[in-house]
């Protein structure tokens, strides 16, 4: 594994995990975990039980008892992770959003469809496909119980940076995230809604706010680096509150280069109207993800704050006993539950990266493709580039070709 904060810990969790859980024709072993600080990085290995580490990724791919290589990183070290891993035979499962720009996210698609054929397999990290009941919204979807599909809309909303003296962190700043909000949060509905209705987004009109310009730059910290832990954020190991400096002067600022908000209008294969809004704005919305889909024959809704349920309005039932109802998604016939615990017994956000992993080990030891693949990352990727385009061009309509006829162009 390649980063040991946020994405490092919930994977490490999983990897943890996974073989307790799981019946899997193979076994995980934590082997090497690195990142660039030394005492950071053997901290890490102890805490999340890695049985060593390094600072430089590539004794990972130079290592011949590895067969996999998770990268866990900022966007901007992604391709050159990830296409020395593929081109050295490891597995590898990759973070979202796949890369930081479309070019990159094409070689690393071109060279996952290359290894593909050598037996040597990939991943995508939108592990909210993994969710039980998101998984469980896309057979509904597959099952033809909400008919013909008329609309999606989908919002992914946080607030960590509503103040303005929140520092300039790398989610702040194109050259090392990509863009803001829209690659962040936006890549995981873009991906989430394509999932569950198995359709594509063709084209999109997008607007794109950046509310605040300039930040301060992080104290105590040379690169800019910085981490989000899930209860907060710090950078470089002080609290963002520290980070404004404690002698009184006024810390240099820089200015914010990535989206604060999107939001688009989009078309899906198949005639479905889509409306998407990602914000690091939305002032309380901690991490609300929501999805809702209508079809001709039902509405099936999903809420990240209550992620063991949907709500589902079935059109079909007598017109004296519509409504909508709530699927507790807990049954052992429900997907990924019959691991876990008695019926209503309730799991959490975790368990996704725990799903994720029990997908991509069953994969490579069963020598099959596991999804969604880099071509599907690149699919978002070309989302993600249409939005920023619409934005800046006025929002005017921008189309988004199939991600595998650009690989093969
Ligand atoms: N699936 C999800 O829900 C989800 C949630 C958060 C982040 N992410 C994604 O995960 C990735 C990492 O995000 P994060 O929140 O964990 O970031 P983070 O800042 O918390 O952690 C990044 C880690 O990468 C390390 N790192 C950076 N450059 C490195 C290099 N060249 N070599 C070795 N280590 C390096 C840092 O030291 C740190 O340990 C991003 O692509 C992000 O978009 C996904």
């Amino acid at each position: 594994m390649v980063g040991y904060a946020f994405m490092g810990a919930a994977h490490s969790q999983a990897w943890r995990t996974v073989n307790r859980v799981f019946d899997l024709p193979a076994r995980a072993r934590m082997a090497l975990i690195c990142g660039r600080d030394a005492a950071k990085v053997a901290d890490a290995a102890g805490r999340l039980g890695w049985d060593a580490y390094t600072t430089d990724w590539r004794e990972l791919i130079a290592s011949d008892d590895i067969d996999v290589v998770d990268v866990c990183t900022p966007g901007d070290s992604h391709a050159e992770i990830a296409l020395a891993a593929l081109a050295a035979g490891k597995h590898v499962l990759c973070e979202k959003p796949l890369a930081n720009t479309i070019s990159e996210a094409r070689a690393m698609a071109a060279a996952a469809v290359t290894a593909q054929a050598a037996g040597v397999r990939s991943m995508c990290g939108f592990n909210y496909r993994r969710v039980p009941a998101v998984a469980m919204m896309r057979r509904l979807v597959a099952d033809g119980r909400l008919g013909v599909i008329r609309h999606v809309r989908a919002t992914y909303l946080q607030d960590w940076i509503v103040d303005p003296q929140f520092p300039l962190v790398w989610r702040l700043q194109r050259d090392r995230a990509g863009s803001g909000a829209l690659g962040d949060i936006g890549a995981h509905i873009i991906d989430l809604t394509q999932y569950v209705t198995g359709r594509r987004i063709t084209g999109v009109s997008a607007i794109t706010e950046t509310f605040v310009r300039e930040r301060p730059l992080p104290a105590g910290s040379s690169g800019l680096a910085a981490t989000v832990d899930g209860t907060g954020v710090t950078v470089d190991g002080l609290a963002a509150a520290d980070a404004n400096g404690s002698d009184g002067h006024r810390p240099a600022t820089g200015p914010v280069t990535v989206d604060d908000a999107a939001v688009f209008v989009a078309r899906l294969e198949g005639g479905v109207l889509a409306t998407y809004e990602a914000s690091r704005f939305a002032t309380g919305r901690k991490n609300a993800l929501r999805v809702e889909i209508n079809g001709s024959l039902g509405t099936v809704a999903f809420d990240l704050e209550r992620l063991n349920e949907l709500e589902f309005y079935d059109a079909t039932r007598p017109a004296a006993e519509q409504g909508f109802g709530r699927i507790l998604v807990t049954e052992g016939e429900h997907p990924y539950m019959s691991a876990w615990w008695p019926p209503g017994h309730l799991i959490g956000y975790e368990h996704s990266f725990t799903h994720q992993a029990r997908d991509f080990v069953e994969a490579v030891a069963t020598g099959v493709d596991p999804a969604p693949s880099f071509v599907d990352g690149l699919q978002v990727q070309l989302v993600l580039d249409a939005v920023t385009r619409s934005a800046e061009l006025g929002s005017s309509w921008t189309e988004v070709e199939p991600a595998l006829a650009t690989v093969a162009a």
